[in-house]
């Protein structure tokens, strides 16, 4: 038996954050909260509206207007923006393009982390993304950085959109994968790190089931 948790998942893109957190949420009943859906919607919410996506007050200005909600379903979370579901469109190159710099306003991020803490505020909480473990909930029982090399995140990144039949250039994603890394872990606010107290999972050189096997044990693991 499991006592009121939360579980922090941070890493850089392609780690495999959101199937691992996925998964383990299922295992073990708790909320999947991925929160680096919530960058993307503001990414998007700011494409669609013309917003200059260098200006961070002006973002905070449409992020006050937004409701954005994750509903989990067996087959994925959906993502709605104000009751729109946007679950495909949040995962196009042009989003992947502009969310770094969406993320990177301090503006943006204090009412993120907000309302992520919100969400996770009744416990039994999984929430992936870059700043979980040292910013939104620094008190997280468990707290994982999950890591991979640029080649196997590039590889299995080729997979996943091969075999959703669109179209993918395994070079273009290594390169676009690198400069994320670099911005996501450079940026001013809340930079990419691994948080105190984390535990270090290099997923270069194993499957997602063993990953997830790994976790539940760290999850499970009475408190010293
Ligand atoms: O995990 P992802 O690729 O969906 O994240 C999209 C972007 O949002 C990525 O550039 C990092 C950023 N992000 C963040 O800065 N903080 C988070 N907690 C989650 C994501």
């Amino acid at each position: 038996m499991i006592n009121k948790i939360n579980v922090a998942i941070d890493g850089p893109a392609g780690a495999g954050k959101s199937t691992v957190a996925k998964m383990v949420a299922d295992q073990l009943s708790l909320l999947y909260i991925d929160t680096g859906a919530m960058y993307r919607t503001l990414a998007y919410a700011a494409l669609e509206n013309n917003v200059n996506v260098n200006d961070g007050d002006a973002l905070k200005h449409l992020l006050d207007q937004l409701t954005i909600k994750l509903v989990n379903e067996n087959s994925g979370t959906k993502v709605l923006l104000n009751d729109r579901d946007v679950s495909n469109e949040i995962r196009t190159a042009e989003v992947n393009k502009h969310v770094p710099v969406v993320a990177s306003h301090e503006a943006v991020r204090l009412e993120m982390v907000e309302r992520q803490r919100m969400l996770a505020s009744e416990g039994n909480a999984i929430l992936d993304g870059r700043d979980i473990g040292t910013h939104v909930l620094p008190d997280a029982e468990v707290k994982i950085f999950l890591n991979a090399s640029v080649d196997v995140r590039a590889q299995r990144r080729h997979e996943e959109q091969v075999k959703k039949g669109l179209p993918s250039n395994l070079d273009e994603l290594k390169k676009e994968i690198a400069k994320r890394d670099k911005l996501d872990s450079t940026r001013e606010v809340a930079p990419l790190c691994k948080a105190v107290g984390a535990t270090e999972v290099d997923t270069t050189s194993f499957t997602i089931p063993e990953v997830v096997d790994t976790i539940i044990n760290l999850v499970k693991k009475p408190v010293s």
